[in-house]
């Protein structure tokens, strides 16, 4: 499974890119206001640093205006995933897209029906909310198995990026039921290596260690 690092703080971006596990970005206007910076130069700057998909979403909702700055924002770098939101609007401006030869993020998807759409648009990228849903009360995951086997019945190429993951039990399911990506905030992706047993049987080693009194350099 690939993991993206949902955030446009160039930071943290770098800070995970050195660890070899960051294959490409998310952002969406939340995060890009939590990064108080130009939007254009920000993902310009995320490029240049990570070679995967980088997903920048349009801020309009019709369609002539999508494609203005769906085309705007594919020309600063060729990893620039367009995101654009699930309503007609962003399906049409989705098929035109890909058209071009431009990958497509759609984003805000909160049912089958909806994925399906989206695949048939010929977006790169479905995003799943799973947080969102989990908030409402209902099983995000379960939209994950339901889309999985959808595109699997017709073998659509679109990836499925669970997005709006809050902790470590959402990537785990999300790699059981073999979803192609996990977008992960910068502090749930740093906990996934995490494990009390880990840091207690190191501990034990190296005081173990340290009474042999040996060196290995
Ligand atoms: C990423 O593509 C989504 O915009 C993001 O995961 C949403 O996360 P949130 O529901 O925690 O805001």
């Amino acid at each position: 499974m690939k993991f993206f690092v949902d955030t446009a703080d160039l930071a943290d971006i770098r800070d995970l890119h050195a660890t070899g596990m960051v294959d490409g970005v998310t952002t969406n206007p939340s995060l890009i206001a939590k990064a108080g910076r130009n939007f254009l130069e920000v993902i310009a700057e995320i490029c240049d640093l990570v070679k995967g998909p980088v997903s920048a979403e349009v801020a309009a909702t019709d369609v002539e205006t999508m494609l203005k700055e769906g085309r705007k924002l594919a020309a600063i770098a060729e990893n620039v995933t367009v995101k654009l939101p699930l309503t007609w609007d962003g399906l049409k401006a989705c098929r035109a897209l890909a058209d071009d030869g431009t990958m497509v993020n759609v984003t805000l998807c909160f049912s089958a029906n909806q994925a399906l759409l989206a695949a048939k648009a010929g977006a790169a990228f479905i995003s799943p909310f799973v947080g969102r849903l989990d908030d409402i009360g209902e099983t995000g995951m379960d939209l994950i198995r339901e889309i999985r086997a959808i595109y699997d019945n017709y073998d659509y190429e679109t990836e499925i990026l669970v997005a709006s993951i809050r902790n470590p039990v959402h990537v785990k399911e999300a790699a059981i039921i073999g979803a192609d990506v996990a977008t992960v905030p910068p502090a749930v992706l740093r906990q996934l290596s995490q494990h009390p047993l880990t840091d207690k049987g190191l501990a034990a080693f190296l005081a173990d260690w340290k009474k042999t009194g040996q060196s290995i350099l």
